[in-house]
């Protein structure tokens, strides 16, 4: 059996962060004068902080020069870390610390392939940070999903082959990163809106040990 490397997206399926960055998209919507919904707000899952930007300033019908532009993300960040700076354990999404610690127990290297530039604090905030052998972010990559960089940064420093990865993912974005890296895909919510996922699941309160064996034991 090849050795196998898991690989987590953060917002969305490790915790709902996707409510935070709502709250703090909306409050600068309603600075600059328009309202953001949100229905809207499923076109940022995934997307990069940048692009969410200019997704919004679209939405708005706002030309920004590059000064506003940056000014507001950096707004737009300083609030959305306060929402951030009260969360706790309680956010971890159901079932989350079950599949960690089934990937612990049998010894699998986990990482984290996130676009967010926030997502070490977060895991700190939530207790999961020591999970993680490695977390490949916004940090790091240069190529937003749905480029394959952050999975297959992340495969490399797990030290296993792309071909040995699964990947957790609740972006359509992260799901065609992960096909196009050659990753297991796993699609973590609407299985309408990911239907592109190898496997999908509502959330992993439906992901039982013998999939999870299944996994282990694949290709
Ligand atoms: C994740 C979220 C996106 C967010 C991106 C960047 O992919 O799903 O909605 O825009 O991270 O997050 P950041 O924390 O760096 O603004
Ligand atoms: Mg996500």
């Amino acid at each position: 059996m090849n050795k196998k490397g898991f690989i987590f997206d953060l917002d969305g399926v490790i915790v709902d962060t996707a409510k935070y960055h709502y709250l703090a998209w909306s409050d600068l919507a309603s600075e600059l004068g328009f309202e953001f919904t949100i229905e809207q707000n499923e076109m940022f899952k995934g997307v990069s902080r940048k692009r969410c930007m200019e997704i919004l300033l679209d939405i708005g019908g706002i030309t920004a020069t590059k000064n506003q532009f940056d000014t507001w993300m950096v707004e737009k960040n300083v609030d959305y870390l306060k929402y951030i700076d009260k969360m706790d354990a309680s956010e971890i999404l159901p079932d989350v610390v079950r599949v960690l610690d089934f990937l612990k127990k049998h010894h699998i290297p986990i990482a984290l392939g996130s676009a967010s530039k926030n997502a070490q604090p977060i895991l700190e905030k939530v207790g999961l940070l020591s999970y993680f052998d490695t977390i490949v972010d916004g940090n790091n990559v240069t190529k937003a999903k749905p480029d394959p960089e952050v999975f297959l940064l992340a495969a490399k420093q797990l030290g296993v082959k792309a071909d040995d990865c699964v990947v957790f993912e609740d972006a359509v974005a992260g799901i065609e990163a992960a096909n196009k890296a050659n990753m297991v895909s796993i699609g973590i919510g609407d299985k309408n809106i990911l239907s592109e996922a190898q496997y999908n699941f509502k959330d992993f309160t439906e992901m039982d040990a013998i999939f999870l064996n299944g996994l282990l034991a694949g290709k």
